[in-house]
């Protein structure tokens, strides 16, 4: 028997324009999916019922990849601590706890590179080939993510990855940011609208408008500088401008359609006992997110609107082998 688990993400600055090759940043939650995996008769089942790649594409992706035909069959069981469908990367934390978990049954190196790259290639198969690296790469490295078109000096480097998209190949640079002790003093209070939001029509909607609208390029431009001095400032333990660029990011996001009147309301309430808060992941539901010290008054009044909440350091640990045992 095998556990493994993965933690969710939350976006600080560049979802969406990360797809377009700009740079985004994001640090691993404290909220992770669960995976066991144990050898059964018959065929591949998953959550007691016999798996069906329509209905779990990431983890039909992931065997193909990782196993091939003709291995053993599993019985998988998820359990999960993430709102899904929220923008909180609860695909990304199954993809990367399922590949560590099907790597350790068929006996292979938990590389975290080849982790991260089939999980990115599970998440592009479901989301009609447009994925970053973003969500998957945090849910495999964990502590606080950035991506680049480039390699950073500011940032450690980790891996490169690339992907054949609809609008051509992209390449992301990959590295591990270092918080300063200071960020160990601020919370992420993360509300849930409890919308369910499918990322891949929200993305394709981006698509979609840049077609129509190409002006509109130069918001994910200007996004791409919000999310380089959004490091910046977060590197030197700057929470001030750092919660200004991320109001900020809320505005542009909204501008490319991906913001939604519960997320606008939930920005404003908790802006009032935070640095800055801003919609988080693909957007048109979902979750956002708020900076703050005073993480027991944000929540509260998020509470008070009626919303689930979650309080998470920024940062936690990648994915983990749990358990791995012949019985
Ligand atoms: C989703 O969490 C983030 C998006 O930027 C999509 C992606 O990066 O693949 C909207």
């Amino acid at each position: 028997m095998v556990a493994t688990s993965a933690p969710g993400k939350a976006i600080l600055f560049g979802e969406h324009s990360v797809v377009y090759g700009e740079p985004a940043v994001a640090v691993a939650i404290d909220a992770r999916v669960h995976i066991t995996v144990e050898p059964c008769e018959g065929a591949w089942k998953m959550d007691g019922y016999p798996l069906d790649g329509d209905r779990h594409p990431h983890v039909a992706s992931l065997l193909d990849a990782v196993l091939g035909e003709d291995f053993q069959s599993h019985a998988i069981q998820v359990r999960s601590d993430l709102f899904p469908a929220a923008g909180l990367g609860s695909s990304a934390a199954l993809s990367a706890a399922g590949c560590a978990a099907l790597l350790s049954i068929s006996n292979e190196p938990l590389d975290k590179e080849k982790i991260a790259t089939f999980a990115h290639l599970a998440e592009a198969q479901a989301q009609a080939g447009r994925a970053s690296p973003t969500d998957t790469s945090t849910a495999t490295l964990g502590g606080c993510v950035l991506v680049s078109d480039k390699r950073e000096e500011s940032a450690n480097w980790q891996y490169t990855r690339s992907l054949e998209t609809p609008e051509g190949e992209r390449v992301w640079e990959i590295h591990s940011v270092n918080l300063p002790p200071s960020a160990s003093e601020m919370w992420l209070v993360v509300g849930y609208t409890g919308i369910h939001a499918p990322t891949a029509e929200l993305v394709k909607g981006v698509a979609d408008l840049l077609t129509r609208n190409p002006a509109k390029m130069e918001d994910i431009t200007r996004m791409g500088e919000v999310a380089r001095n959004g490091v910046a400032a977060l590197s030197a333990g700057d929470f001030i401008q750092v919660g200004e660029l991320m109001d900020e990011a809320h505005i542009l996001l909204a501008g490319l359609g991906v913001s939604c009147p519960e997320l606008d309301d939930m920005v404003e309430v908790a802006r009032r006992t935070s640095f800055g808060a801003k919609l988080t992941g693909a957007g048109g539901g979902g979750c956002m997110l708020a900076l703050t010290d005073k993480p027991d008054e944000t929540a509260a009044a998020l509470e008070m609107r009626g919303r689930r909440v979650l309080v998470t350091p920024l940062g936690a640990p990648g994915v983990t082998v749990e358990k791995a045992s012949k019985n």
